[in-house]
This record gives structure tokens, sequence and C-alpha cells, in this order.
């Protein structure tokens, strides 16, 4: 029920609206009206303060239409794909494994892979949920969820919007470990729109196929670098591991991030420190602690790129939803990119002393390679310089067997040479460092499902001096507006003349304001309350009479509680209780209204 109310108050206040109705809608795609908009653009400004700001971490933006073959590195064209089955009758289109999801008890269905789906279809008899049309027999087929597009016109080359920012950091990489001066550990994090494809884009803004992500990718030396673990280890969380997850009598992990890192539940000690920092983060900007765990992947769950992950999982009108996963993608996306790419994606760890190490080398004599093997001469002693680097032993006969491509067709061949012709060589060399190429560590956050879960928890009904009201309980931090001014009547011109300069001396202070003069009072509160205006202030007549500064009424949202302030004093003060001051130790340092008309109520 909360879920409808909310869903109706989002679009009816501006929080936020399918996207194109006036051309039918488009499945998918969201806008964020007003208030929506400054909500996410404040949860967005906390999430850069917390993960780029506070860690010392850098922030880029890179665009959003890669070509592909930054795809065809990552592993998205080939393994970035969802079960389809489509309905021979009406044609709609499913997600295969969610039909089964929803039909039987199994919950990760996606990890059985495309036939045991189609099999558990026909079995059972799964049926189209728009049509009810029978679903056995029909194929389930991968589909890749980029979206496609041509970069430049005629002889256009093939682009893909990018399915997670996280691209645009790793093919920057090697530009960006210089501006690190080449140094591990270092983070980069990028704040932007991803685009999927989404078979099935669910309502609201839980599955969309363009969505804000915010993504920190954590370079470091899997060998020597350790996160600041002291930092967290006394924070609680609630842990969901894997064993639990399979277990019948599975239960959570009420413990803390020291804990379970040094009991090996979490893995990584880097993903222990920022589920910690999350953790902290998601209840400063206003998720529930009692609706929120850490959920582990299941072995079959895990993106091709991933080691180990962790989800952070909010509870949304009964389901639990993932909102960020943390990653230990290790060297997977580096590697690849090293590979397929021109520049190196690696950093040169420089060692404590030099070292002296024996290195097998070749001089192959071209003079005898070139008559022997002709076009293939070149690729015969570069694969006998790679065999000294890996087996230098192979050089011990008479004679040395390497595998080339055959020029013409291509097809591996192994060729042999005379040990002689190789020249091989064993020297001593000083080697003042290593290439290593980093792990990557990535907390990614889903911004616009933060967005609804906040909402949600901050979704509140009560009465006030008996009238029912409806308000969302959203932290100063993140709230839509910071305060809203009335003149408690329009026609008093001291007072309207008051509330405008009010109005614009706390904008000019950087808060964000509404000013609101229509209605009654109460209406105008209510007004407020539902978009989640922390602090009401309204000027009033026993404000600017008498000798003293004038002063207006600060009423905090949730309790309704008021007291009277300076009008000197309150840029100051809102902007301590947008920093996160309590109200209650602000009214501390003010009188009190006593108001019978605005009573509070739970
Ligand atoms: N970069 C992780 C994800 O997009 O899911």
């Amino acid at each position: 029920m909360a879920g409808e109310a909310l869903t109706e108050l989002a679009v009816r206040r501006g929080f936020f609206f399918g996207a194109n109705g006036a051309y039918g809608g488009t499945a998918g795609f969201y806008t964020f009206g007003p208030q929506g908009a400054a909500l996410k653009r404040n949860l967005e400004e906390a999430w850069r303060d917390r993960f780029t700001r506070q860690e010392g971490n850098r922030e880029i933006e890179a665009p959003t239409v890669m070509p592909e073959a930054v795809f065809e590195a990552s592993g998205h064209l080939d393994g970035f794909d969802d079960m389809l089955v489509a309905c021979p009758e009406c044609g709609a289109s499913h997600r295969a494994d969610h039909l089964v999801e929803d039909a039987t008890d199994i919950e990760d269905a996606e990890a059985m892979g495309a036939e045991a789906v189609g099999t558990l279809i026909a079995d059972h008899d799964i049926t189209c949920p728009a049509c009810g049309t029978p679903l056995a027999g029909e194929p389930v087929e991968d589909f890749n969820l980029m979206f496609t597009t041509d970069i430049g016109p005629g002889d256009s080359q093939p682009g893909y919007l990018r399915p997670e920012t996280a691209q645009g950091i790793f093919v920057e990489f090697p530009r960006l470990k210089e501006y690190a001066r080449g140094t591990l550990p270092f983070g980069i994090t990028q704040i932007g729109p991803a685009y999927r494809n989404e078979i099935s884009p669910r309502g609201g803004l839980l599955r969309l196929r363009e969505f804000t992500q915010a993504e920190l990718e954590q370079f470091i030396d899997p060998e020597t670098d350790e996160p600041p673990l002291e930092r967290v280890e006394n924070v609680a969380v609630r842990l969901y591991p894997a064993d639990e997850q399979a277990a019948d009598d599975g239960t959570y992990h009420e413990t803390t991030i020291g804990e379970a890192v040094t009991d090996g539940v979490i893995g990584s000690p880097w993903v222990g420190y920022y589920l910690g920092v999350a953790q902290e983060w998601y209840e400063r900007v206003g998720v529930d602690p009692d609706r929120f765990r850490f959920r582990q992947h299941l072995a079959g769950e895990r993106a091709h790129y991933a080691a180990d992950c962790w989800d952070a999982e909010s509870e949304v009108d009964g389901d639990w939803i993932e909102i960020a996963g943390f990653a230990y993608r290790g060297d997977y996306d580096l590697s690849k990119h090293d590979e397929y790419g021109d520049d190196a994606f690696t950093v040169f760890k420089r060692y404590d002393e030099p070292k002296t190490v024996e290195r097998a080398t070749v001089d192959p004599d071209m003079s005898v390679l070139g008559p022997e093997f002709g076009g293939d001469a070149a690729a015969v002693a570069d694969a006998l310089e790679a065999l000294a680097g890996r087996d230098p032993g192979a050089f011990d006969g008479e004679t040395v067997s390497v595998e080339i491509g055959d020029e013409e067709t291509g097809d591996p061949r192994t060729v042999a040479v005379d040990a002689d012709v190789a020249n091989f060589s064993v020297e001593e060399v000083t080697e003042s460092g290593e290439h290593i190429t980093p792990h990557v560590v990535e907390p990614s956050f889903g911004v616009g499902r933060t967005v609804q879960t906040l909402l949600a928890h901050a979704y509140r009904e009560d009465e006030v001096d008996g009238e029912a009201r409806t308000y969302l309980s959203l932290d100063p931090a993140v709230a839509p507006q910071d305060a809203a001014v009335f003149p408690l009547v329009t026609n008093d011109e001291r007072l309207t003349e008051l509330a405008d300069e009010v109005a614009d001396d706390l904008r000019a202070a950087g808060l964000a304001v509404a000013y609101d003069d229509s209605g009654s009072i109460g209406r105008r509160y209510r007004r407020q309350d539902e978009v989640g205006t922390p602090f009401c202030v309204t000027v009033d007549r026993d404000g600017i009479e008498g000798d003293g500064p004038d002063t207006v009424t600060l009423r905090e949202r949730d309790s309704a509680a008021q007291v009277r302030i300076p009008v000197a004093e309150l840029a100051d003060e809102l902007t301590a209780l947008r920093e996160g001051e309590p109200f209650a130790s602000v009214a501390d340092r003010y009188d009190a209204v006593d108001t019978d008309v605005e009573t509070a109520g739970n």
C-alpha cells in the first residue's frame, strides 16, 4: 500500500514519472521532476563527498558511447546477456529466468543456463504473462543488453552505449596511472549514465534502460596494499554469505567489519573496507539499517569479471532490491585491455633494493632462419625468444621446437631449429622493479535505486492536530529543499517583504529554499512535509513587533516542533542542520513556540 501511495506521490509532487508520456511513454525510461532531480543531485553529492573526496580519490567524466573493441576486450560483447523467451502468439518478450523464478522456488534461475530454463518452462507449464499462451518449447535465447549505435556517417564504426561507467575508467588507465604518478593504490570515481536494453523493465526506478551509476574503481597491488580497515572495523553490518543462502536454516551474520574480515567471511579486506564505508554512508543519507543487508553473490550469479561480489540490498515493499555491488574484479579488466588495446595497462613496481636475476635470451641467426623459413622467419625468432623466457631447459638439446602460425593459413605448426642457430645464452641482469597488473575492487552504486530506497524508507503517515498527514522523513543532507519560507499572511506588506528578504538571504547562503504564500499555513506545511522539506520558516507579526531584532519561527518537519529564532542567525543554523546537527541541539538555544495548531504525532 505504501508503495502505491508513494508512486502516486512521486508523480504528483514531481519526484519521478515515466518519460515521453505525450508519445505513449517509453518503458524503462524515467524523468526526474524538480524534487526528484534535486534529491538525486544531493545524493550524488553526498556520494562524491564520501567516496571521492574523503577517500582522496579522483573523479573523471568519460564518454558514454564507446567503440566495439572496448566491449570485445571487456567481455560484454560475448557475455553480457539475459535470457529471452518470446511469446509465439502476442510477441511479448520476457526474461525467461524471471518467469521460472516466479513460478517455482528457484531463486537464481540465470545461473542454471538457457537449456535448463527452457526445460523448466515446459515442466511447469509456464505461460505468457501478457496473453496466457503456453511457452513450452519456445526457444530461450541469450539477448545482449547493450544498445548499439553508429559512430559517424558512411563507413561508420559500430559503437555501444556503455553498460557500466567502469569501462570509461579502465580504458583510460594508461593515462590515469600517470596522474597518480604510477603509484598504487589509487581510486578513480565516476558518476553518470549507463544503459542496458532490459528485456522487461520494471516499474519505478528499479530496472531502467537508462540509469545513473556512481562507481569507484580502486586499483591495488594485491601483494602489498592494505586498506585502512581500522577506520571501519567496528562498524556493525548484517551479512548474508553465500553458504548461509544455500543452507536450509541459513541466517544472517550480525557482526562487525573487523570480525568478518578476520573470520574470512569477507574474503578481501578491501571489499570489507568499502562495505564498512558504505554501511556508514547509507545510514548517514537515510537508509533504514533494519531494512538493509549485504548479500554475497552465489557462484553462478557473479558477473563474468567478478571473483567475489557482495550486493548492498534494501527492503522496498517487501522485496529485497540490489542497490550496490562490491565486486573483486581482480586483474580481469586491465589484463583484457592490455591484451586488446595498444597501451600498457600495468604499473612499474619498484623493488626496495635492485635484484640481480638470470635472464635467458636468444639471438637467432637470421642468415640461417631467413632462407630456411622465408616469410615465417620473424615468427620463428619471436617464438624462440618467448620460449627462452618461459622454458630455458628447452634449449638443452641439439634442436629446439617451437610452434608458429603458418604465414598463409594461420594454422599452428611446429618447426625445429638447431640450438646453435638460436644462440641461446643466460645473462645476469640487475632489475630495479617489475611491471604488474593492478587488481581492481569496485564499489558500484545504483543512484536511482538508492533514491527509490530513500523515498520508501522515509515515507510516513501520521496525524497532526487531528488531520491525516503524509510526510517524507528525508535526511536534511539529501532533502530536495533545505527549507521553505512563508509569510504567515499575504495581506501584510511588511511580512511579505521580510519573507522575500529572508528567502533571498538563505539562497545567498547556498541553501535551497522554496517560497510559498498560497493557502492556509497548515496546507503550506503539509505541502512541504510531503516533499520532505525538513524545516519551514514562518514570518509573522510577533517577530517584527517590539524593539528587538526581527525573528521568525523555525519548524521541524517530523516533530512539528517550533522555535523562535532571530533572522540574522537563521542561515548559519540551517546550514548546521543540513550538515547533521540535530534539531534538538539547535532548539535548546532558542525559545520554543507553543503552537496548538501543530502538534506532533507518529
Ligand atoms: N560496474 C558494475 C556493474 O555495472 O554492475
